[in-house]
């Protein structure tokens, strides 16, 4: 929703500014993720908890106690998250997969990927068919290779998938009108219409079990916080169509390397963002060149301390470096007292962002053997 008189923006389409994230989550009538839902999370998942929630990355939510109450009764969930296929996955975009990468490990839930080569299609106008499509298996090959389980983890890969989707599409077509997606996502005159149709294929995969099995099937969608405009759409047209509403875990999104707004790489900010194709030397060079909260002489700095919060490498240790705890308040502490300076703090990520690559590097191998095998394209029935 756009909101004119905020100083940022934040649609699935755009987001720019400084966010206020406490008042994003108003603005979109969200819900706090409160210290309850979170002991409520810890509980389920066997006493522990994802980084990415001990931390107050995710940190909004929709319907989440009622999901956690039909687990409890016995009617589990399964998860949907997707990626739009522009480029190469960057740090950022891991989120959403990390979590659902969890709870599928801890609950051995089914797991939905969603990989929509036809929205970047029409909503980048700089990229081609092919591009959107070869990027898209790219993108699949490492969100796969993270550690899903092929047994229990399904693609729907839209112009490949769309015979799977369509009829489901068109129930949810006819559901949602036309000012109503022109106010969500701040459409004008000249958007093409593919992306005024797509939210509906966003929607599908929502409910899609449900359809498959004739019942009831909860859904839990952890997401950036920009995608909520298309969830609400969804939760708006579920029950109309005899599905359940789907929740929704919101996160906020990694600031970049540069230090300004989020992670991202339009036009020619390439190194604001650490991408799962740069070569080892890249990695070097982005992050020794990123922005940091620390002071401007070593003398200042083991005086006064430095500033984890506004620092992109403070960032990559919380949303993905340091696995535990101990270790991340360990990062901080020294970090605010002045002990670790910015060079060797650098230093001990790189080493650290180096190991993930080689193994991530290694398990992207195995998964093209049956990545291919995991997409859609049949319906589960003919309507
Ligand atoms: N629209 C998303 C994007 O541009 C892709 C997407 C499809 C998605 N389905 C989703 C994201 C479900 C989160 C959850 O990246």
């Amino acid at each position: 929703m756009p909101a004119p008189e905020e100083e940022f923006v934040v649609t699935p389409y755009e987001v720019k500014g400084k966010i206020d994230y406490t008042r994003l989550r108003e603005l979109f009538g969200a819900q706090e993720l409160t210290p309850e839902l979170l002991a409520r999370l810890h509980h389920l998942a066997g006493g522990e908890l994802h980084p990415l929630l001990a931390r107050g990355i995710y940190y909004s939510q929709r319907d989440l106690a009622s999901l956690l109450d039909d687990y409890a009764h016995g009617r589990p969930f399964f998860l949907y998250s997707g990626r739009g296929p522009s480029g190469p996955l960057h740090m950022s975009h891991l989120i959403q997969f990390d979590l659902c990468l969890w709870f599928q490990k801890r609950l051995g839930v089914p797991m939905y990927i969603q990989i929509t080569d036809d929205e970047k299609y029409w909503a980048r106008a700089g990229l081609t068919r092919e591009e959107t499509a070869q990027w898209g298996m790219e993108n699949l090959y490492d969100i796969l290779a993270l550690g899903f389980d092929p047994k229990r983890t399904h693609t729907f890969f839209d112009s490949k998938s769309i015979a799977a989707l369509y009829p489901l599409a068109i129930r949810v077509a006819r559901k949602i009108n036309y000012s109503n997606v022109k106010a969500v996502f701040g459409f004008g005159p000249s958007t093409n219409i593919g992306l005024v149709f797509y939210t509906a294929l966003q929607s599908v995969p929502s409910f899609w079990p449900s359809w498959a099995e004739n019942r009831s099937v909860p859904c839990l969608i952890p997401c950036g916080i920009d995608q909520d405009p298309h969830f609400r759409l969804t939760r708006d047209v579920a029950e109309g169509l005899g599905f359940p509403k789907p929740a929704l875990l919101h996160s906020q999104m990694v600031p970049g390397l540069l230090g300004e707004g989020v992670m991202s790489t339009s036009g020619s900010r390439a190194d604001d963002a650490l991408f799962l194709s740069d070569e080892s030397w890249v990695v070097d060079r982005k992050l020794r060149n990123a922005f940091t909260g620390g002071r401007a002489t070593v003398e200042e700095q083991r005086r006064l301390g430095a500033v984890p919060e506004i620092c992109s490498i403070w960032a990559l240790w919380r949303t993905r470096f340091a696995p535990t705890e101990a270790e991340f308040n360990e990062i901080t502490r020294t970090c605010r007292s002045g002990e670790l300076l910015c060079g060797d703090c650098k230093a001990r990520l790189i080493e650290r962002v180096h190991s993930f690559y080689e193994e991530h590097a290694r398990q992207r191998e195995k998964v093209k053997d049956w990545a291919e095998s995991t997409i859609v394209t049949v319906p589960p029935k003919p309507l």
